[in-house]
């Protein structure tokens, strides 16, 4: 057997798979006792870990609203969730469209309990590669920065107003826990940037009952993550919905693999240089190779 086999295999056993990004803890009537009957809002709930999400919070009894572009696919996921299952096609990159949306929700269903803003585009592209892409950087702060913090200024009065809520960002290890990385600088700078707007509008809001979580997520295998991570060890989108289930349950300020901490004080704290220079390596290594081959 070669080592990338073996390495996949390993990767692909739930012990590894949880080990390196968490392991869900709470259970079907945990979670039914907290959120049935409840409005959960998921952004991106056509494919990856929103549709996962929102397939464990249906089954638990919560009233699902479900936003994405794809009408088709969000269409079919909600069937299939059931009566309490709302489809809004939307694109969130669309600000005008977004303030409509948010208005039509608040008509139809009042303020959401929950908002879980995980909808999100990840690009992997060097800075060479990048000088005629200034639209790969446009496109990432639309979708990851501007478009939840639009959708969230328009819900979040109405929340407040009642006392009660949850925003949760579904941000990425990325963010917290690896340092910055050669290739990511769209992607990563766009979910820091909505991170960083999260943690201060949570200080702002928790007083009028608004709790607020940002859960750092792992490695999860969807189709964002196939094409650069297949070989690696990383949750099902079963596996960082229920993650995010937690969250909703347990409610703390942050979440995600329990390494993501620690690793943190190293990569973007006491070691910044040594950690930037490794993967500055890396990164060269990885493209002398692909010169190599093309
Ligand atoms: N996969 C990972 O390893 C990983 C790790 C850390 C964090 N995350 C984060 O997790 C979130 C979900 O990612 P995923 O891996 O589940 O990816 P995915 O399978 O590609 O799902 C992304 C979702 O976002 C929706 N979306 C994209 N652009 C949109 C737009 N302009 N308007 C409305 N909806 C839009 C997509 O639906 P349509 O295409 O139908 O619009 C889809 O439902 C992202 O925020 C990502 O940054 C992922």
């Amino acid at each position: 057997m070669s080592l990338t086999s073996l390495r996949t295999r390993l990767a692909a056993t739930p012990a590894m798979q949880a080990a390196v990004n968490g392991r869900p803890r709470t259970g079907d009537a945990e979670l039914r006792a907290a959120v049935a009957g409840r409005t959960v809002l998921v952004t991106g709930a056509s494919f990856g870990i929103g549709e996962a999400t929102a397939r464990r919070l249906a089954a638990a009894g919560a009233k699902v609203l479900l936003i994405a572009r794809t009408a088709e696919r969000l269409l079919e996921v909600s069937e299939e969730l059931g009566d309490d299952a709302y489809p809004y096609p939307c694109d969130l990159t669309d600000f005008d469209a977004v303030g409509e949306l948010a208005a039509r929700l608040l008509y139809e269903h009042g303020p959401p309990d929950v908002l879980v803003n995980n909808a999100g585009k990840s690009i992997r592209r060097s800075i060479a590669d990048s000088t005629d892409r200034f639209h790969d950087f446009q496109r990432s702060i639309a979708i990851n920065y501007l478009g939840p913090i639009r959708l969230t200024l328009a819900l979040l009065p109405a929340m407040r107003e009642r006392g009660s809520g949850h925003l949760v960002n579904i941000s990425t290890s990325g963010v917290r826990g690896l340092p910055a990385s050669p290739g990511w600088s769209a992607y990563q700078s766009s979910k820091a940037a909505f991170d960083v707007w999260s943690r201060s509008v949570a200080q702002e809001v928790r007083p009028d009952g608004v709790a607020s979580t940002s859960i750092y997520m792992g490695l999860v295998k969807t189709r964002m993550s196939a094409p650069n991570f297949a070989t690696l060890p990383g949750l099902s989108p079963e596996g960082a919905g229920a993650l995010v289930c937690d969250a909703i349950v347990r409610r703390p300020r942050t979440a995600g693999p329990s390494w993501v901490g620690l690793a943190d004080v190293f990569t973007n704290g006491l070691m910044r240089g040594t950690s930037e220079r490794v993967m500055a390596r890396a990164f060269l290594h990885n493209e002398r190779a692909r010169a190599a081959r093309d």
